[in-house]
């Protein structure tokens, strides 16, 4: 898949999440054949005052390539200024617009899903930053209740320039409970010339397929399934590729992965505790009859403690 002058070898992406896409997280994934990672949303307001905390985010190492970049914001110069700032920086390769944050303080500073309601602002942005931009422009977007005005943004944005779209099949009132519509998805997809790239509740090698197959579109990108799961994405390009599934990952080998991302934490000086526990609960998800492990893991104070019953666990120790 081509987005504008980028070519990606295969059209398997890691979704921006909030919270969860740090660098080593987004290096596993690639690892295991994600062929785009994107960083978590970044504040253009927060970039042009060099928020330090902000501009962390725009981290990168060349192992991780290629990278997106992915900016909130509402107001055009600020975001051209900031996506500036980032492709001087740290050179992504590209940048992307976020049109569908739902979260409550997001849509009351009018950013991210609450654009929806003002496609001509949208148009704006996308208008701004391709010109002010070397980088390929892309934006990802949520579907509204009305195909119809959901296909109308979709086209704004793509002949404001934007060099890909990426559409996650529900509506901002939805959040993340109900289903992912693959129909709204599929009729942008046969819509517009420019890649489109369907999210949303693809959860398996089965879904991708289903999803890929369905809506057409050129490429699929992935959240939830891949935390604590990055593995999913050489399952995934497997099954595609070759329409057979994998043996199921042992429980040593999940384990295996949380210690990678531990010390590539630690590489890349990122280690913090809230993250570190999540991660840790995460890549422990289905597993059964250890219930005492995550209680402790639960009741964690500090990272010395989460890795302590991690390598518990790995050792045999536990669980
Ligand atoms: C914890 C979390 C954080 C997220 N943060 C972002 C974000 O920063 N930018 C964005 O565009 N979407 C964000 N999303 C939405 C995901 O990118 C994706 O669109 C959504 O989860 C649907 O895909 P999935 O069903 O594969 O998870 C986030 C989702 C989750 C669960």
């Amino acid at each position: 898949m081509n987005i504008g002058k980028l070519r990606l070898d295969g059209n398997l992406l890691l979704a921006p999440m909030s919270g969860v896409t740090n660098l080593p997280f987004r290096l596993l994934c690639k690892k295991y054949g994600a062929k785009l990672v994107y960083s978590e949303m970044t504040f253009s307001e927060a970039i042009v005052r060099e928020n330090r905390k902000s501009m962390k985010r725009g981290f990168t190492c060349t192992e991780e390539r290629p990278l997106g970049i992915q900016l909130l914001g509402s107001n055009p110069d600020t975001m051209a200024r900031s996506a500036v700032i980032l492709q001087e920086r740290f050179m992504p390769d590209l940048i992307d617009i976020n049109l569908g944050c739902p979260a409550k303080n997001i849509i009351k500073n009018e950013c991210g899903s609450a654009l929806l309601k003002k496609p001509e602002l949208i148009g704006e942005i996308v208008e701004k930053l391709t010109q002010s931009l070397d980088t390929p422009l892309t934006a990802k977007m949520r579907v509204l209740d009305n195909p119809e005005k959901t296909l109308e943004i979709a086209r704004i944005i793509e002949k404001a320039g934007a060099s890909a779209l990426v559409v996650h099949g529900r509506t901002p009132k939805q959040g993340y409970s109900g289903t992912s519509s693959h129909a709204i998805i599929k009729s942008i997809k046969n819509g517009l010339s420019i890649p489109v790239i369907a999210n949303g509740d693809i959860r398996d090698e089965k879904t991708a397929m289903h999803v890929l197959e369905y809506t057409q579109c050129d490429g699929l990108m992935i959240g939830r399934a891949a935390i604590g799961n990055p593995y999913i994405f050489r399952r995934i390009s497997h099954y595609l590729d070759t329409g057979e599934i994998l043996p199921e990952r042992t429980f040593g080998e999940r384990l295996d992965d949380f210690f990678e991302y531990a010390a590539l934490c630690r590489k890349y000086d990122v280690l913090a505790y809230s993250d570190l526990k999540l991660k840790a609960q995460r890549f422990l998800r289905n597993k059964e009859n250890i219930k005492p492990v995550r209680e402790k893991i639960n009741y964690a104070r500090d990272i010395d403690s989460i890795m302590g019953t991690m390598e518990g666990l790995r050792s045999g120790k536990l669980g």
